[in-house]
């Protein structure tokens, strides 16, 4: 059944560029699209400066970033760019309905074999198959940030997907050096539903003066062993995106622990987005 060899990445920023790069060095024919041309361009020069960045770690040679740029295709609309496509990967904002929107509108414009992955943090991968005439092409593929670094795969599994692309997308993840686990559908599935937990009552110890947002950070890091802090990696992930998936948890799951803290909706109101924006919990230099 489908083997893959060329991937669709739809969406440039934060994830999709990782996603892109990380199956172009694993040896995938990668089209990436993105409906800002500037956040496209961007995710382009991000995907030549990990290559860089490889060959000096020693992860691939100059020949094999060359071979792997050479793989790479950065095409202005969704349509063109899953023509070729055996896996079509989303990372656009975590809204269903625009999720929803994108797979309808591509449906018809690739084979019947084409696997849809979508990389949402919460959101029901049934809900956004239900859409669509073949449900069972659908699957969640939830890679984390930063995608190069970061061995996790987290596939969900959606009420109706096949037992076949489940197989398919395990053995993709595999082959991008990372490790998958499969979850059952239900909101946040096993990594944000835990996690965002965390990084949300830190930001309720921050409102509430518990102490200042390093040392909130420097108790999980230093005496909990968490490589990072939950309020710098709240602004690792971007707090517009946080900010959906506890919005979407609170809904779904009901529990208080998932209501979005004041701050965390001020912030992003106000544009403080974290690392994307400049300024989050934190100040951040401007990314390559
Ligand atoms: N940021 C993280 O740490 C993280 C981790 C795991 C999963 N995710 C999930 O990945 C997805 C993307 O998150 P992100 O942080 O990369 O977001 P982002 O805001 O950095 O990037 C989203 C991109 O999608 C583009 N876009 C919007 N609508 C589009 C469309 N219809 N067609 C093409 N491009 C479109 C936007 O221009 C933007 O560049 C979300 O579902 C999020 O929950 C994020």
């Amino acid at each position: 059944m489908n083997e893959i060899r060329s991937v669709a990445v739809i969406g440039a920023g934060t994830m999709g560029h990782g996603i892109a790069y990380a199956a172009s060095l694993a040896g995938y024919s990668v089209a990436i699209t993105d409906a800002d041309s500037a956040t496209l361009e961007r995710g382009e020069s991000r995907i030549r400066a990990a290559f860089d960045k490889a060959v000096e770690r020693g992860k691939c040679t100059v020949a094999e970033r060359q071979a792997g740029l050479d793989r790479l295709s950065c095409i202005s609309t969704p349509a063109e760019a899953v023509i070729d496509a055996d896996l079509v990967i989303e990372a656009i904002p975590e809204r269903l309905e625009l999720k929803q929107r994108l797979f309808s509108s591509i449906e018809d414009a690739v084979s019947p074999q084409t696997i849809f992955a979508s990389n949402t943090s919460s959101l029901s991968i049934s809900a956004i198959a239900s859409v669509l005439a073949r449900k069972d092409r659908m699957i969640g593929l939830h890679f984390f940030n930063p995608v190069p670094v970061m061995k996790l795969v987290e596939i969900v599994r959606g009420t109706e997907t096949s037992d076949a692309i489940v197989e398919v997308a395990r053995r993709f993840a595999v082959s991008l050096g990372k490790t998958p686990i499969v979850v059952k559908d239900s909101p946040g599935f096993a990594s944000s539903r835990l996690g965002v937990v965390l990084g949300l009552e830190a930001m309720r110890m921050l409102e509430q003066g518990v102490a200042i947002a390093e040392d909130i950070d420097r108790a999980m890091e230093l005496g909990y062993n968490h490589p990072v802090g939950p309020l710098r990696l709240t602004d690792i992930v971007g707090l517009d995106v946080r900010l959906a998936i506890a919005d979407h948890l609170h809904a779904t799951i009901g529990a208080d622990t998932y209501k979005a803290p004041d701050l965390l909706r001020r912030m992003v109101s106000e544009g403080k987005l974290g690392k994307k924006s400049g300024q989050g919990f934190y100040r951040w230099e401007s990314e390559a």
